[in-house]
C-alpha cells in the first residue's frame, strides 16, 4: 500500500501512465483555488501572448484564456502524458489559441521577448537549476512583462517533499531572492492560508 502511494505521489513530477493520467485530473480539478486565486493577483490585458511552463493537463491554460480575450497561450510540460491531457482538455481551441510542447522549462524552445505573462503553477519544485530556469524565463519575456509562481509546498519538511521524489520546496521569501538575483524587479509576495503564494516578478524595460 505504501508503495502504491509513493507510485502515485511520484506522479506529480512528471505523469506518466495510468496513474499519471489520474493524477492529472486530480491536479487540474486540486489546483483550481491556488490558480484562480493566484492569478487574480495579476492585471490582465487583451491579446495577451501568455506561457504556462509545466502546464500539466492544462487546466491553467483555460483559465488564462478566459482572462485575456482574443489572447493565445502557449503550454510546455516535460511529460508526455501531461501534453496528451492538456491537448485533450484545450481540442477546440488548439492550435489557433491553444499551443502545446512536450520540453523544459531549462531550455524553452521560444523566441526572445515573445509573451507578456508566464505562470507556473505548482511545478518549480521540479526543476533543474532553477537560477538557470529563471534565465531562460527572463529571456522570453518581454520587457516590463511579469512572470507568476505559484506553490503551496513552502515549508522543507513538508510530507510532499519526502513523498515526492525529486521535490524542492522553496520558501516565498528564497523564490523572491531567486528572482531578485535572476534580474527580476518590482518583486511582490503574495500569501493566503493554508499555504498559498504566488510571487510575481517583472523583466526591467532595459
Ligand atoms: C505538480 S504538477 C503541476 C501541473 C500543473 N501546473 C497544475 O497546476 O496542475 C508539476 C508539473 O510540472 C512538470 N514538470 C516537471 N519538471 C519540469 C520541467 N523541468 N520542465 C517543464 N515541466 C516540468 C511535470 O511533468 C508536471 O506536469
Amino acid at each position: 500500500m505504501a508503495n502504491l502511494m509513493k507510485e502515485f505521489f511520484k506522479q506529480c513530477a512528471r505523469p506518466e501512465g495510468f496513474l499519471g493520467r489520474i493524477m492529472l485530473q486530480f491536479m487540474n480539478f486540486g489546483h483550481a483555488p491556488l490558480t484562480n486565486w493566484g492569478i487574480s493577483q495579476l492585471t490582465f490585458q487583451e491579446k495577451w501572448t501568455m506561457l504556462d511552463i509545466g502546464c500539466g493537463g492544462g487546466a491553467t491554460l483555460k483559465r488564462l484564456l478566459k482572462r485575456s480575450k482574443g489572447a493565445k497561450v502557449y503550454g510546455i510540460d516535460i511529460s508526455e502524458e501531461s501534453i496528451a491531457k492538456a491537448k485533450r482538455l484545450n481540442a477546440g481551441k488548439l492550435d489557433t489559441q491553444v499551443f502545446l510542447t512536450q520540453g523544459s522549462a531549462a531550455k524553452l524552445p521560444y523566441d526572445d521577448q515573445m509573451f507578456d505573462l508566464v505562470t507556473a503553477v505548482e511545478t518549480v519544485y521540479f526543476w533543474p537549476d532553477l537560477p538557470s530556469c529563471l534565465q531562460e524565463v527572463k529571456r522570453v519575456l518581454k520587457p516590463g512583462c511579469s512572470f507568476a509562481i505559484l506553490v503551496e509546498v513552502i515549508d522543507k519538511d513538508s510530507v510532499w517533499t519526502k513523498v515526492v521524489d525529486g521535490m524542492t520546496a522553496y520558501t516565498p521569501e528564497e523564490l523572491h531572492t531567486l528572482l531578485d538575483e535572476a534580474g527580476f524587479i518590482e518583486t511582490k509576495v503574495y500569501r493566503k492560508k493554508p499555504s498559498y503564494a504566488t510571487i510575481i516578478g517583472t523583466k526591467p524595460l532595459a
